[in-house]
């Protein structure tokens, strides 16, 4: 059964760049409310940790450097079916494929500098929301 949460966070890109506003305001216009928000500094320890799912894969070493190189902001989001729409909200992950009206759409500049990240499940959700929320 679908929980009611999902984790976001917002890429150094966008913070660097003054979007946590915008990228904000967008979520909560889709509905979804805000229930922990964080700004934070990721070492490249956390981030490797972060994304270990992916430390196979040929872009982890790119991705954990990029991760950690500015702050970043968490968040744990509500709303019914939340994994899924957040994901319809924020767009493909890569920006070329992103649809109008999606986050990535208007914020990211690369696939890797995608502006946010969502998580793909339930499960993933609780687990990514843990890793920073206790
Ligand atoms: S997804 O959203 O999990 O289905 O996307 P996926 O393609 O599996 O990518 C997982 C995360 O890796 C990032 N990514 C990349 N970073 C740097 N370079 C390249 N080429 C690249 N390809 C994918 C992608 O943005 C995903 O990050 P998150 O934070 O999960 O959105």
């Amino acid at each position: 059964m679908a929980t009611n949460r999902t984790f976001t966070m917002i890429k150094p890109d966008a913070v660097q760049d003054n979007h946590i506003g915008g990228i904000l305001g967008m979520i909560e216009a889709a509905g979804f409310r805000i229930v922990e928000l964080q700004k934070v500094q990721l070492t490249p320890e956390r981030a490797g940790q972060f994304y270990e799912v992916h430390k196979e894969r040929p872009f982890y070493q790119d991705l954990v450097k990029y991760m950690s190189s500015g702050p970043i902001v968490a968040a744990i989001l509500e709303k019914d079916n939340a994994v899924a729409d957040f994901r319809t909200l924020i767009g493909a992950t890569n920006p070329a494929n992103a649809e109008d009206g999606t986050i990535r759409k208007k914020y990211a500049k690369s696939i890797e500098a995608n502006a946010v990240h969502g998580s793909d499940s339930d499960e993933n959700a609780q687990l990514e929301g843990e890793f920073y929320f206790n």
